[in-house]
């Protein structure tokens, strides 16, 4: 998993002014979605980005479905990062002197206990109430009144049942490559990046397509519950329909649970001892503990591992075995950073007694 036949992609956290090109790969990705369809109430599908890949050429009816899906992401990728989530992106490096990187592929995280919540503040700065110039009322009561309940309620119930809270859970609200560069890899790279950074909490998500229910179990998500959307107003591929037709489209619910004890012992006891620092200078056997703990934690630290991870092989080889949680290691980094230096304090002053006490009970004759 998780190698692009693209040489040199790697995956980074969007900046702010990439948001635009993040909202297009997303217009671009989703175009043809029956949730998009159904939200934006479509009624001709998009044609298929290989057999008109220009843009431009398209007729004045696709174009509008782009422009106001285009509102639509761009809104939710400012609202994802105003609501604390991020935004990651999958990079192709330029090729030659001359040319650019291309943001190809990316990624939407909400973060546990930080859902979207679109206060006043949210709507205004992230531009949501645009949504309405596009897709009008219909499209805004499906998504507050007629999708995000039904998914909440199904969400929490399956949560109760396993004793969790859905809100103590990440949601990966949306992944796109851009159709020019699909199935090189990028959504895998983009996939274990997400995956190394979530913690041993669960995530969930929607798949809203018979093929991405498909990748996200290859990605070890379960599903949850399917349920269909637009009984009566829309058919299969969410596009406007009549009559029998009219059967609504499919919405897999999915999770992903990582189970904590295992998580705990893999990152506190066995890795550790497993990454072993062969050639620790210390020896006292608190302190190589400690010592683990430290390098473990700033192994698994946020932002600072970021590059490093597209790039180092020994970041890589962990990172296969080791889902691993930043947020944890960080808090572990800083609980045990205190612990480390007092333990080392803690040492130095008990050498200086013994020495002191030895000095002391040595022979009289010596001391004179
Ligand atoms: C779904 C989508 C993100 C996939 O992106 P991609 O970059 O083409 O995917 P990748 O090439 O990285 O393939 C992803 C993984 O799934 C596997 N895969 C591909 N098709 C699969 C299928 N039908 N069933 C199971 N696994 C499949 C691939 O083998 C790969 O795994 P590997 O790296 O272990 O070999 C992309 O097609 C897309 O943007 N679709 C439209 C938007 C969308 O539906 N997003 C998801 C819903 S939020």
């Amino acid at each position: 998993m998780a190698t692009s036949i693209i040489p040199g992609a790697y995956v980074r956290i969007a900046e702010p002014h990439e948001y635009a090109e993040v909202a297009w790969i997303l217009t671009r990705g989703f175009a043809r979605d029956p949730c998009m369809n159904w939200l934006g109430s479509v009624r001709e599908m998009i044609p298929d980005y290989k057999d008109q890949p220009d843009y431009d050429s398209h007729p004045a009816s696709a174009k509008k479905i782009l422009k106001n899906l285009f509102i639509f992401q761009s809104a939710l990728v400012k609202a994802t990062s105003l609501c604390g989530g991020f935004v990651t992106v999958a990079i192709i490096p330029p090729q030659r002197k001359e040319d650019k990187e291309i943001l190809a592929a990316t990624t939407l995280w909400l973060k546990p206990k930080q859902p979207l919540e679109l206060s006043l503040s949210v709507i205004v700065k992230s531009k949501f109430w645009k949504i309405l110039l596009g897709w009008g009322f219909t499209g805004a009561k499906r998504i507050q009144l007629d999708f995000s309940p039904i998914v909440e309620t199904i969400l929490k119930k399956r949560f109760k049942a396993r004793n969790a809270d859905v809100l103590d859970s990440w949601y990966l609200l949306e992944v796109a490559t851009d159709p020019a560069y699909d199935g090189k890899g990028l959504c895998s790279l983009l996939m274990k990046d997400g995956l190394g950074r979530t913690s041993p909490k669960p995530i969930h998500l929607e798949a809203s397509t018979s093929r991405t229910r498909d990748i996200y179990s290859h990605f070890g998500f379960e599903i949850e519950e399917e349920c269909w959307f637009g009984k009566g107003s829309v058919d299969v591929n969410g596009l406007a329909a009549k009559g029998k037709a009219a059967t609504g489209y499919p919405e897999w619910i999915m999770t992903k649970h990582k189970k904590l004890a295992a998580f705990a012992e893999e990152t506190c006891f066995r890795r550790p001892r497993h990454v072993s620092l062969l050639d620790s200078p210390v020896s006292h056997p608190t302190l190589v503990e400690m010592t683990n703990m430290i390098i473990l934690a700033e192994f698994y630290k946020p932002k600072s591992n970021y590059v490093k991870h597209a790039n180092s092989g020994v970041d890589d080889c962990l990172s296969d075995e080791f889902s691993g949680d930043r947020s944890f290691s960080s808090a572990l980094a800083r609980l045990y950073t205190p612990i480390f230096w007092a333990g080392v304090s803690q040492l130095l002053a008990q050498l200086c007694l013994d020495s002191i006490q030895d000095k002391l009970s040595a022979p009289s004759h010596k001391r004179k």
